[in-house]
């Protein structure tokens, strides 16, 4: 039997207790892999093959897989008989909210999820309840959950999307079955960058809040535009729209204050999730006093429910208060070292790509990369569906990961740099990118 052999039995295996074999269909991949080990920065899989990652599962990893510090945490609180109490309060929620307080400006307030999907569908639930609106806008190519508010256009086909114009909302698909037609009948869809149409629903429909990434990291980086985030946030007091900031990707992963802090743009309402708790499982819903009191409104109908049974459940709680600690002690070595690292890796594939007979640019926010194959930075999911070279980029990731780096086999997916990562790592990542651009 061959090592793909074995491969291909575990994941028949698998077919016949998990639907396609794998938990979360979204982590299918083609050649299949069976992991078993990520340390640091890196990944092996069942072969015994080493990787460097930069898929992150999916980004959580800011400070690289298994962080003593976090599993630390994580280990101290189960001796310590940290179990999951579902009564009352403990002092570990109260040390987490008060360091997420402290870390984000915007947040006066927060409640703590198990998923970033949660913490979202709650962001809506309390917008629509303080604006008594119903209309959410969403950004084609955003992803901000699995749930019925939010999961319309990703990664759309170009011809689906081809007769959009500047200024319009673009017509919905579910990215899933299973949806009431109902779902989309207060869901609206709009252009990255694209202001004007933004302007032309906010002042027509009674729009309870807009939610979107502040960059489109699962499309790539799509940065947005000088300006758009400050529209965004002119319209909405204007029209008395909440902003919804779901930085569950850029959050603490560009700065222990979000990419708000960046970008200087303050949300009425944040979200956070993945590198809060480097890999362990949390969402966070936060933002100003006045509206988080709605989960909390004296008056019963204005009362948002939230409830979870395992919410800041003890153990990804510890890892949370971990890595913020980690994060708020070595904050100027942490962020100085990802961003090193991360302009390294656009140098040197600028400097390989630049020689290649093919478009093809790199975009990049601190530790956060991405390879387009077309001529220019999008700056909408219409761009990149129009011009991006898919087979090109599928072929480059699967080209990578055969000789050892990790990147998600899935055109335009977001790479993600760890503190765990080095320079050698980024050097031997540009060396074997060359064998491979080679090839392609
Ligand atoms: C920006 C963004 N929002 C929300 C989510 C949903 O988070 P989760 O997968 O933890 O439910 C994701 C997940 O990829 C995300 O990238």
């Amino acid at each position: 039997m061959t090592q793909q052999d074995t491969t291909a039995a575990v994941w028949e295996q698998h077919k016949k207790v998990i639907p396609g074999g794998v938990v979360s269909l979204n982590r299918v991949i083609d050649p299949m892999r069976v992991f078993v080990k990520a340390v640091g920065a890196y990944l092996w899989d069942s072969d015994g093959k080493q990787y460097i990652d930069y898929h992150a599962a999916f980004s959580p990893y800011l400070l690289g897989h298994s962080d003593p510090d976090v599993d630390g945490a994580v280990v101290q609180a189960i001796k310590e008989g940290k179990s999951l109490i579902g009564a009352g309060t403990t002092p570990w929620e109260g040390e987490l909210a008060n360091l997420l307080v402290e870390c984000i400006p915007t947040l006066d307030q927060v409640q703590i999820t198990n998923t970033g999907s949660e913490a979202t569908f709650f962001a809506v639930r309390v917008a629509r309840a303080i604006t008594e609106r119903d209309e959410v806008i969403i950004m084609q190519g955003g992803y901000n959950g699995w749930h019925n508010d939010v999961a319309f256009n990703l990664m759309d086909p170009h011809e689906r999307i081809a007769d959009y114009q500047p200024g319009e909302e673009l017509p919905l698909y579910p990215i899933t079955a299973g949806m009431p037609a109902s779902a989309a009948q207060h869901v609206h869809v709009v252009q990255f960058n694209d202001l004007d149409a933004v302007e032309n629903l906010i002042k027509t429909e009674n729009i309870a809040c807009i939610i979107l990434e502040p960059i489109l990291q699962n499309i790539g980086v799509v940065k947005p535009n000088p300006g758009y985030l400050q529209g965004l946030r002119r319209l909405c007091d204007q029209y008395d729209s909440l902003l919804i900031f779901d930085e569950v990707k850029t959050g603490f992963r560009h700065a222990l204050g979000g990419y708000q802090s960046i970008c200087g743009v303050q949300p009425d309402l944040s979200v956070f999730g993945k590198a809060v708790a480097n890999g362990y499982p949390l969402g966070v819903v936060g933002g100003k006093r006045e509206y988080m009191e709605y989960f909390n409104h004296p008056q019963p109908e204005k009362k948002v429910l939230i409830a979870g049974t395992y919410s800041a459940h003890p153990v990804p709680t510890a890892a949370a208060i971990a890595t913020l600690k980690k994060l708020k002690a070595q904050e100027t070595e942490i962020y100085n070292h990802l961003e090193h690292l991360g302009q390294m890796m656009e140098a040197g594939l600028k400097e390989l790509l630049s020689t290649k007979d093919f478009p093809a640019i790199v975009a990049r926010q601190g530790s956060a990369f991405v390879v387009y194959f077309m001529e220019e930075a999008p700056t909408n999911w219409l761009q990149i569906a129009q011009s991006h070279d898919m087979d090109l980029d599928k072929r480059y990731r699967t080209r990578l990961i055969e000789r050892g780096i990790f990147h998600f086999p899935l055109p335009t997916k977001q790479g993600s740099i760890s503190f765990a990562h080095t320079e050698a790592d980024i050097e031997h990542t540009i060396e074997i990118t060359e064998q491979v651009l080679e090839k392609l």
